[in-house]
């Protein structure tokens, strides 16, 4: 099953593809590896390679949906997913200068197989951070973050413009556009702290006194494999 008409008409692509943005729309196709990008468009913070474009699709002031296709490409069996938005104007290409503001909590992707797969993930309602008021008319970028196995980051982006909720301008949601297919599952990412900050370094290493002397001794914990190296 096709979820999506993109999938077929860009199909020649997969084998160096990565995140499509299906809703609210994307800042352009930025699925390329060529002479100009050897490792892949993709890979280049913040937008993957393309700059700010005018274009922009409405989006509500409350937050909305956001849909994209995270499969275009091998090695993502599992993937991390963040979403972020960035604002204001003072980025080199005009944009915004950062896109460190959370849109939601990251979670980890489940893929059918190691393959590029057909997906699409849905996210109905993708609020702003915290605090966060924006009003008609402001612009945005929404940036998609998919971290691959092997810890390096893709990125797809947006821009849009602000709209009151039910504003005819924003494009309708619908199953058409924003589902999930059955073939992606999803994984909650949590941590367990092993050492709280401040803790002391756990050495269990009989010259560990002889190391205590030593200026870098803070860092204990990055050298501990060094540390075998001195014994
Ligand atoms: C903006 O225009 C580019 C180039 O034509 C296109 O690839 C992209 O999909 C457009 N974006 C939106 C949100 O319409
Ligand atoms: C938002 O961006 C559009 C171009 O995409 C620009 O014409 C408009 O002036 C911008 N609005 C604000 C409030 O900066
Ligand atoms: C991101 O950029 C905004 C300006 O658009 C600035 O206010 C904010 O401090 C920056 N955040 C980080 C983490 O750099
Ligand atoms: C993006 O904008 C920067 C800064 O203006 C410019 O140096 C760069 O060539 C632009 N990249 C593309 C692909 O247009
Ligand atoms: C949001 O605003 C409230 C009221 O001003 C404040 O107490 C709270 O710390 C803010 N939260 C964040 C995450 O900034
Ligand atoms: C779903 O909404 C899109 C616009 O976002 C529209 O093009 C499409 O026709 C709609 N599909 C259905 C089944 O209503
Ligand atoms: C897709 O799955 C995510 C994660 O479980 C969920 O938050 C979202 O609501 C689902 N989307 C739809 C359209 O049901």
């Amino acid at each position: 099953m096709l979820p999506s008409l993109l999938l077929a008409t860009t199909a020649a692509t997969l084998a160096t593809a990565h995140t499509v943005i299906t809703y609210p729309g994307w800042r352009g196709n930025n699925l390329h590896t060529n002479d100009a990008w050897p490792y892949g468009m993709q890979w280049e913070y913040p937008c993957g390679g393309i700059n700010l474009t005018t274009n922009r699709t409405y989006w509500p002031t409350t937050g909305g949906a956001i849909a994209f296709q995270p499969g275009w490409f091998q090695g993502h069996q599992t993937a991390f997913l963040y979403i972020n938005i960035g604002v204001g104007t003072e980025g080199p290409d005009g944009g915004p200068i950062n896109m460190s503001n959370p849109l939601i909590t990251p979670f980890q992707l489940l893929g059918p197989s190691n393959g590029p797969y057909p997906g699409t993930v849905c996210l109905p309602q993708v609020g702003l951070p915290t605090n966060w008021t924006m009003n008609p008319g402001d612009n945005a970028t929404l940036q998609i973050v998919e971290i691959a196995m092997h810890g390096a980051a893709l990125f797809s982006c947006v821009d849009i413009t602000f709209a009151e909720p039910g504003d005819p301008r924003i494009p309708e949601v619908n199953e058409t556009n924003c589902f999930n297919s059955s073939d992606v599952g999803f994984a909650s990412i949590y941590t367990v702290t092993t050492q709280a900050v401040g803790a002391s370094a756990n050495m269990d290493v009989s010259s560990a006194s002889s190391l205590r002397a030593a200026a870098w001794l803070g860092y204990l914990p990055v050298l501990a494999g060094a540390a075998w190296l001195l014994m």
